[in-house]
């Protein structure tokens, strides 16, 4: 495979950029070209930001799976598509061809169908890191299933309220998932979940752990008895449903600074063109090369850059269904060494928590084979760069730091590996096709260089975020009405003086913690769920390892005397809540939060104190009770 749209020089790419710029339409109809269309689009783009309306490829008929899968079976049919690494060393990997994981795409998308899932139906998929997320997904996407992948890590309540908002009749999960050395009941957590969720009428059940599950007649089918039945059917085959460039292809939630997940819809032309598009060339992918990215496909970049990237591409995707300090911390380099990987693309969070291992782990595996490092998630800070560049890289790969969100499909803004250079801490440039911008708060123009703002886009990009599902209004409000036609990003950024873009986090109120969006809405209505809880307020602050913690200040009712164990009820309700990703780090009683006369708490204060930045509180005297904010002080863990 080649790839016309790849840029390979510095030249190229600044060529590229402007074209871009000038005649975006002419552009991204060229990069189009290299794709498989049923039928060609009548136009291009048509899009307004005030609704906002954007349409890519306006009337092109397509499946990605057929781009993903059929397109390659001729050249690269035994080629390996997936390799899938298990959580137990021990265990044998699965190596998955082109002409194999289509077959098994066929034969699930007929398990589907042979279920009553149909095109436009919404599929909620809950499954440890295993082959069949992968197949289940791909499955989705042949027949026009819309999929909604929900992480491992989110509670049972998480899951009803994302169930329910998507009205999602089928469910496919797993009877357990292994994350090092821990088991999670998934379908048991399913169970609970489904308690509240009557309509949905199916559940396709995988055996990975052999956990004993209940599985209730009618609703309740095991995925191996499903696949017989379609074997002895002779079902094998499964044409491609024929989609709109414009149809929704998944749904994925994601925090923002309410306190209810939005659904990030994204379509299928699109979404196609711009991560294949920046697979190739973030990573200069060349055929053959190993592909590791460490990330879960309950996130966007597991879905953008383990799957539909890299099979778009041809590639050879890893995908890894353990942790990264299990059986020890040279995990993710036993895997380098064993499987000759080439790209390794991680967050910041795992290198951070890596390097607290020291070089031993490390060193004990050849790395030689790696040529191309990639971050993602949040900013990488100077020194885990350092570290990545010297003792993972040693010197001679490229490190590209890639800044997107779950909201622009594909890598926005990143060096080009080897093309463009690199400045650590520096997403750096972005990408053909993506006009960034900064505005001040007051949506004013930051023209020059050296200074910051909030970062903004201008134009639209194959694979930006259409809708929030089932309430266009909050994808309005949240995305493209602070600042009128233009994409807001929520994120703070600093230009220096060579015109090279610095992530330096979200403006709004979304934590970022081990690179999972949270917001602290949401923390807070979990934590004010628990019975003796008056109210809460939730702030980040530094974090070593994980970028960015929880802290959370609680009025709470009666500790009985003992904080601790009140301290671990409050973990436990935002567990069963949202999830054990979202438990608080630091929980600190107050007597009272912090509030103006009009009873707004001031959580600037509060993000100070958990900062201990107490210099930068300021003027305290015009708040209902000054006294408060020393108390917390004088009190703070
Ligand atoms: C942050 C993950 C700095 C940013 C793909 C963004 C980053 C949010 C970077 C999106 C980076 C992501 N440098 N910050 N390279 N990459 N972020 O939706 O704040 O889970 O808005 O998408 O992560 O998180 P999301």
């Amino acid at each position: 495979m080649s790839y016309p749209y790849q840029i390979r020089s510095q030249e190229e790419y600044k060529a590229a950029y402007e074209k871009s710029i000038k005649d975006p339409e002419g552009f991204w109809a060229s990069v189009a070209s290299s794709f498989l269309w049923r039928k060609r689009w009548e136009r291009v783009l048509e899009w307004n930001f005030e609704q906002p309306d954007v349409k890519w490829f306006k009337g092109a008929k397509l499946n990605i799976t057929e781009n993903c899968l059929d397109r390659h079976l001729g050249t690269l049919g035994n080629k390996p598509a997936i390799i899938w690494e298990p959580n137990d060393p021990e265990e044998h990997h699965r190596m998955i061809t082109y002409r194999d994981l289509h077959h098994k795409v066929c034969q699930f998308a007929n398990v589907l169908k042979n279920n009553g899932v149909k095109k436009g139906d919404r599929v909620c998929i809950y499954m440890g890191m295993v082959p069949e997320l992968a197949i289940a997904v791909l499955a989705c996407a042949r027949i026009g299933a819309i999929h909604s992948v929900i992480f491992g890590g989110f509670s049972a309540q998480s899951i009803a309220d994302r169930l329910k908002d998507a009205q999602a009749l089928t469910v496919i999960t797993c009877d357990g998932a292994y994350r090092g050395n821990k088991e999670i009941p998934l379908k048991s957590v399913i169970d609970d979940a489904l308690v509240q969720c009557p309509f949905v009428n199916k559940v396709i059940v995988l055996t990975r752990t052999h956990t004993p599950v209940s599985m209730l007649k009618g609703r309740d089918v095991w995925w191996d008895d499903e696949i017989r039945k379609i074997e002895t059917l002779g079902l094998n085959d499964c044409p491609a449903e024929e989609m709109d460039a414009e149809d929704p292809l998944f749904i994925l939630y994601t925090s923002g600074s309410t306190g209810k997940p939005k659904g990030v819809v994204h379509t299928c032309g699109g979404y196609m063109v711009y991560t294949t598009y920046s697979f190739v060339n973030v990573f200069q992918y060349t055929p053959g090369d190993i592909h590791f990215c460490t990330a879960d496909i309950g996130w966007i970049t597991g879905h953008s850059y383990i799957l539909y990237g890299p099979l778009g591409a041809g590639a050879t995707t890893l995908m890894f269904e353990g942790v990264p300090t299990w059986p020890d911390a040279g995990r993710f380099w036993q895997i380098v060494d064993e499987y000759k990987v080439n790209i390794l693309y991680t967050a910041p969070t795992a290198i951070r928590s890596l390097m607290g291992y020291g070089l031993g782990p490390v060193n004990a595996h050849n790395l030689g084979s790696l040529k191309v490092l990639g971050s993602v998630g949040e900013p990488i800070n100077e020194e885990a760069w350092q570290w990545l560049n010297e003792n993972i890289g040693k010197g001679k790969c490229p490190i590209v730091d890639t800044w997107w969100q779950t909201e622009t499909g594909g890598i926005m803004i990143s060096n080009m590996a080897g093309v463009t250079p690199a400045k650590p801490s520096y997403a750096t440039l972005p990408l053909p096709g993506i006009d960034p911008i900064l505005v001040d708060d007051a949506g004013k123009l930051i023209e020059g260089n050296d200074v910051s703002g909030n970062l903004c886009i201008r134009h639209p990009w194959p694979s930006i975020i259409r809708t929030t599902y089932g309430d266009h209004e909050r994808c309005r409000t949240n995305y493209f009405a602070t600042y009128p036609n233009l994409y807001f990003t929520g994120d703070g950024c600093y230009r220096d003086a060579n015109g090279n873009y610095r992530i330096t986090g979200r403006v709004d109120d979304v934590l970022n913690v081990s690179g999972h969006r949270i917001g602290t809405a949401e923390v807070e209505n979990a934590i004010n769920m628990h019975a003796g809880v008056i109210e809460s307020a939730v702030v980040g602050y530094p974090h070593d390892i994980k970028g960015q913690g929880i802290y959370a200040y609680v009025v709470f009712a009666n500790t009985h005397g003992n904080e601790n164990l009140s301290r671990q009820d409050i973990m436990q309700t935002v567990s069963r809540i949202i999830g054990p990703i979202a438990k608080p780090d630091k929980i600190q009683f107050v007597s009272g939060l912090p509030k103006t006369r009009s009873g707004k708490i001031m959580r600037r204060i509060l993000r100070k104190i958990a900062e201990n930045e107490f210099e930068a509180i300021g003027d305290t005297s015009t708040l209902l009770d000054p006294l408060v904010v020393d108390d917390i002080i004088k009190h703070k863990i």
